[in-house]
């Protein structure tokens, strides 16, 4: 690997194959008369080592890092004792960097305007020149793996792809955290979940899954909350709440093999997560009840500072301390009716509580969240009217009540928390190509 000439095995072992590279400058190094430079292509790295007159030209010299540059040479193994990505490396015999191709120098060298202690808000302003880092450049290569693995799962168990619209007239999870815009002098929001829209496919689609951005305005700073944020959302048909939970914990194991089979990738993620290790079946399932119980024993206090109670909403501390210590994924299930969203189906057996489930990841916290449905419509009704929502524009999704109802269930699982759990990020926000949160819609 290492360049686009893909048809080069740079990984063979004879010397002398010749090759063609175009790159950028990751890292030059000169000793004594030889420059070494460690060539990127968003394939690899190579190692090129310009000796001689080529090492003594006026590019050469002046070379700047992240130049674009074009190699020509000789593939040879590494000396023994010596070090390069895979062992190879590219004795060159010509280079050419072309008048547009230099990277700017000086004061405005990217080492210059990169520095170790560079303030994270200026580093955020310059996110485009830190993507080229290894470290967020890795990360993003595994959000890809991960995001294709998505795909495969949910072909693999038959449940079609559907791409509901970003642009709606009704909320899912509460009105504290809509976008509001004017559409041509009406009132609509940008999505905050596109179950709703799901829901509607299961009669003619049966299960159905979208990968699509969801929006929040989240007005906190928060180490896991994005205002724009990739949704990862399924929805499934005739099934009962243990149906969902078994789906849902095959479908982050199987995600995580297929991620992981790809030996790069697995590469990356070693490299980022050290102590990562596949998650054990069954995942540890626990009511919410019991977690209230977990917590009062562990003098770990709500909101107020008092100690937990049935009913009380599980903070984000409180909830990141309980995983953490239990330190592997929870089911977190049963949240009681108050602080779950209008359409959870309540369990029959203890109408306090909802059929809910979150997916609990250690040094994260929630990265799931999903329920069955209400499918009843007058139980549907008389929750609107219970959280003071109009059902008026919602008629759309009423009328899947009056249509063949079904017992149905589904879930929602944030990419970036997910990536965060998976390559030990501190902050969603360094998951996601160019994070959007309060204060932040550029670049
Ligand atoms: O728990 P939430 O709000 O659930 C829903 O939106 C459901 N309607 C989903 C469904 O059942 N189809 O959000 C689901 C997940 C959370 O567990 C979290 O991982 C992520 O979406 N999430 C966010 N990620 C980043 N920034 C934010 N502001 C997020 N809000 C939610
Ligand atoms: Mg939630």
């Amino acid at each position: 690997r290492g360049t686009r000439d893909k048809e080069v095995d740079y990984s063979s072992s004879g010397r002398g194959t010749r090759v063609r590279v175009l790159g950028r400058v990751h890292r030059a190094r000169k000793q004594k008369d030889v420059l070494f430079i460690t060539l990127r292509d968003g394939y690899g790295y190579l190692q090129c080592v310009l000796t001689g007159p080529l090492a003594k030209t006026y590019d050469a010299i002046t070379l700047t890092l992240e130049s674009s540059i074009e190699i020509t040479g000789e593939m040879w193994e590494v000396p023994p004792g010596a070090h390069a990505p895979n062992d190879r490396e590219l004795h060159a015999d010509f280079f050419r960097i072309q008048k547009t191709w230099k990277a700017a120098g000086g004061e405005d060298a990217i080492t210059t305007r990169i520095q170790p202690d560079t303030d994270h808000s200026v580093l955020m302003n310059l996110r485009h020149l830190t993507l080229r880092g290894d470290v967020a450049s890795s990360i993003m290569f595994v959000r890809d793996a991960v995001e294709f693995a998505f795909h495969k799962v949910y072909m693999d168990k038959s449940i079609r792809k559907v791409s509901p619209p970003a642009l709606v007239q009704t909320q899912v999870e509460g009105g504290a955290t809509l976008f509001k815009f004017d559409y041509y002098g009406e009132t609509a929001f940008l999505t905050q979940s596109s179950q709703l829209y799901l829901e509607t496919c299961l009669p003619s689609m049966g299960d159905v899954y979208c990968i699509e951005k969801s929006f929040r305005a989240e007005k906190s700073l928060t180490r896991r909350h994005l205002s724009e944020y990739t949704h990862v959302e399924a929805e499934l048909d005739f099934i009962t709440f243990d149906d969902l939970l078994d789906h849902l914990e095959d479908t982050i194991v199987k995600v995580l093999e297929v991620t992981m089979s790809s030996p790069t990738i697995a590469g990356y993620v070693q490299a980022l997560n050290p102590e990562f290790k596949m998650p054990e079946r069954p995942f540890k399932r626990m009511r919410y009840t019991e977690a209230i119980d977990w917590l009062r024993d562990h003098d770990v206090l709500n909101e107020e500072g008092l100690p937990h109670t049935f009913g009380d909403d599980i903070a984000e501390a409180a909830e990141r301390k309980m995983t953490d210590e239990i330190n592997r994924p929870i089911f977190l299930t049963h949240f009681p009716v108050e602080i779950k969203a209008f359409y959870m189906q309540k369990d029959k057996d203890d109408l306090r509580v909802t059929e809910s489930v979150d997916c609990l990841m250690p040094g994260v916290g929630e990265i799931v969240g999903g329920s069955m449905r209400m499918d009843d419509y007058d139980e549907l009704m008389a929750a609107f009217k219970r959280h003071e929502i109009d059902p008026a524009p919602y008629y759309w999704y009423t009328d899947q009540r009056k249509y063949g109802s079904s017992p149905h269930g589904g879930y929602g699982l944030g990419l970036e928390r997910f990536l965060a759990w998976l390559c030990k990020q501190h902050t969603v926000r360094d998951c996601c190509l160019y994070p959007r949160y309060m204060g932040r819609c550029t670049p």
